[in-house]
């Protein structure tokens, strides 16, 4: 029998959203139905090319046929059984992501989400340590449940965690000495995004992160790298932890989120033996953590980003996009690494950019930097979309600057 799909307008989706959900964030005009690769679709067919990434999300690119493939076989075999049963599946995922982590990150914790990764880090450090504090930098977002939220100082957000928990102190970002200054024998973690994604994409010097890891070791504190954004490949290396721009530091522990599942929801903290033989049975729990839909999504999405060789096609368009960027009038600089990208500009005008390429059906994210534009693309994206986006922005610059 022949069908004719009727497609809901726009305006009719948006109002419906408007009127049943809460208001929480700005949206951009979009009704997104499909996705493949580095592009979504609206359900007319109009198609955008989305260097966002879902959200940082889409490492794998939108619908890779991989994950999708993984979590349909999954779905008919079993959604979920929690931790209290062993599963082959989680197995699985739990061996091939410490397979991809550097030594001596060991052992994995299963959870929902990014914030949730955070929080649950935090009180392994607590654990291990018998101490309270938690140090964390200006600029840098760790999430929105109350611990996390506490742990950022980070615009207005820690304010809208009030009452705040407590025992946080903050440090400047990239300064070892307001470090040393706050951390005190009451710090059990000095946690910290190694690139400040919201913050406009903000990196400090090797040497930071090594005089990090000698003053945790020195004072007594572990030391959490929030991977949640630069983890998973994004950095066109699995992790920030153990690479060269971070001078080779491992820390204790790296929370992870966002790419982790390709877009089924799943956070994990990577811990070390020594961190996990402070951890007790039922110290840290969460119901859905480690359920066999996200592990199957897990083990895709990891083997689909090595098979495809997206680690070094990250690095790859890295490269193309900073030259072709170089000459773009009003371009100031591009900071970050691998696709974990800030494009500066001259003036404060990213947002106005941001919706002048939306309305060429380039997708991009801003930040709280008022001058940066961010880019998250998938780890698949050519250096043809590249060159998609690179034309517009020049066209939209021209008129700017
Ligand atoms: C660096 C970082 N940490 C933590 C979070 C919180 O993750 P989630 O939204 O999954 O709770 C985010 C979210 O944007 C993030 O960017």
């Amino acid at each position: 029998m022949m069908t004719t799909e009727v497609v809901t307008p726009f305006n009719e989706i948006a109002a419906r959203e408007e009127r049943f959900q809460l208001a929480t964030y700005k949206k951009m005009p979009v009704a997104a139905a499909r996705g493949l690769g580095a592009w979504v679709e609206t359900a007319e067919g109009v198609r955008y090319l989305d260097l966002y990434g879902g959200h940082a999300v889409a490492a794998t690119g939108h619908c890779h046929p991989r994950v999708v493939e993984a979590i349909r076989a999954q779905a008919g075999e079993l959604l979920f059984y929690s931790n209290l049963v062993y599963s082959a599946v989680r197995a699985r995922a739990a061996e091939k992501l410490v397979g991809c982590a550097p030594a001596p990150l060991a052992k994995t914790f299963f959870c929902n989400s990014g914030t949730e990764a955070n929080e649950n880090a935090m009180r392994m450090a607590r654990m291990k340590t018998g101490r309270e504090g938690v140090v964390t930098f200006t600029g840098g977002f760790h999430g929105r449940t109350a611990d996390a939220i506490s742990a950022t100082f980070l615009g207005k957000y820690r304010e809208l965690g009030r009452p705040n928990v407590p025992g946080h102190l903050c440090a400047e970002f990239g300064s070892i000495e307001s470090v040393a200054a706050v951390a005190d024998d009451t710090v059990a973690a000095v946690m910290l995004e190694p690139i400040q994604s919201m913050a406009g994409v903000r990196q400090a010097p090797p040497e930071f992160y090594q005089e990090l890891r000698e003053l945790c070791d020195e004072r007594g504190m572990l030391l959490i790298y929030d991977e949640v954004q630069t983890g998973v490949g994004r950095t066109g290396e699995w992790f920030f932890a153990g690479s060269e721009a971070s001078a080779g530091v491992v820390p204790d522990v790296v929370t992870l989120a966002k790419a982790l599942g390709s877009g089924v929801p799943v956070g994990a903290c990577l811990t070390t033996d020594v961190v996990a033989s402070s951890i007790r049975e039922n110290d840290l729990g969460t119901t859905f953590g480690g359920g066999m839909l996200a592990m199957a999504a897990v083990t895709a999405t990891l083997e689909a980003i090595e098979e495809e060789g997206m680690l070094a096609n990250a690095r790859a368009v890295e490269s193309h996009l900073r030259g072709r960027l170089a000459d773009v009038p009003g371009v100031a600089g591009v900071r970050g690494r691998g696709l974990l990208l800030g494009v500066e500009f001259d003036s404060e005008s990213a947002a106005r950019i941001h919706k002048a390429l939306l309305e060429r059906r380039i997708i991009t994210g801003t930040s709280s930097d008022p001058r940066v534009l961010r880019l998250l693309p998938p780890l698949c994206l050519s250096n043809g979309e590249v060159e998609l986006f690179v034309e517009a922005l020049r066209e939209i610059c021209r008129e700017i600057f």
